[in-house]
């Protein structure tokens, strides 16, 4: 197996080249087709980036899997998996807002995010900044450590959130930020979930949370959250699955879950 390290290596290649094709390219993005609602959308840059990615990968890793968002997986053999999102914040991306990234992670085990390792990963925002960790040795933003280990207690917390793109799933994400917002100090929804796990990494935010993310929404910053320090989990506290994520501070986690459980986030 290959040490975390290693796989930091390529991670950060990967993300970097499919960053710089994706920032190069945003002028010229559009719309290549829908997903889960009319809002769901995948622009030609996407479908583009994830190709980079894979081709690179069947060069220096040919052995490994792929969990890609935008391509069929591929079943490897040496035990680990590539999870990618070429373009998170893709609605960012269209219109232009800076605010999105490339997630790439490297896992080992199944390929399912209850019982993956996450090994390495990196985040390539569209501002150029390059969040990394490798398991066991830290979290980095452009080379520097980060840690968040304190917060302010959840009143005092900033929390960051996101939105599914159907209809009747975003009604009830909304009536339960409608609960939360007022006992915390404000609320913030950037629209990439890879980044906002990042922004918890370095204290940009005291707290994430969000239901019904993929895995390469946040496999990398998932990681990278960890490795500074924060408590990332699902609502029984065991490893996210995507049904609901919850990053905080560890003095902040359990109210942060408390709250959230009242305002009804176990039966969506
Ligand atoms: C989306 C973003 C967004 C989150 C959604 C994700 P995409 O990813 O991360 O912030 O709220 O749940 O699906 O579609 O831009 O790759």
């Amino acid at each position: 197996m290959p040490a975390p390290s290693e796989l930091l290596d390529v991670a950060t290649a990967l993300a970097s080249e499919a960053g710089r094709l994706i920032i190069d390219g945003r002028r010229a993005a559009r719309v290549a087709h829908t997903k889960t609602s009319a809002v769901d959308v995948v622009t030609q840059m996407d479908l583009a980036a994830e190709r980079l990615v894979r081709d690179r990968l069947a060069q220096l890793r040919p052995d490994d899997g792929i969990l890609g968002e935008e391509g069929d997986d591929v079943v490897g053999t040496s035990g680990i998996t590539w999870v990618v999102d070429p373009i998170d914040g893709t609605v960012n991306y269209l219109y232009g807002i800076p605010h999105f990234s490339v997630s790439v992670a490297a896992v080992s085990g199944p390929p399912e995010p209850a019982r993956w390792t996450i090994e390495a990963g990196a985040v390539l925002d569209g501002s150029g900044v390059l969040w990394t960790a490798a398991r066991g040795e830290g979290a980095r933003r452009d080379g520097e450590l980060l840690r968040h280990e304190d917060g302010p207690g959840l009143e005092g917390s900033l929390v960051a959130t996101g939105f599914q793109y159907t209809a009747e799933r975003r009604a009830r994400q909304g009536r339960i930020v409608a609960t939360i917002l007022p006992q915390v100090r404000d609320i913030r929804r950037l629209g990439a979930a890879s980044i906002d796990l990042c922004h918890v990494a370095a204290g940009l935010v005291d707290a994430y949370y969000e239901h019904g993310l993929h895995p390469w929404d946040f496999a990398a910053g998932a990681l990278i959250a960890t490795e500074a320090g924060v408590r990332v989990g699902a609502l029984d506290g065991g490893a996210p699955d995507g049904r609901l994520l919850i990053a905080a501070v560890p003095a902040t986690w359990d109210a942060l879950r408390d709250a959230l459980v009242e305002a009804g986030a176990g039966e969506i």
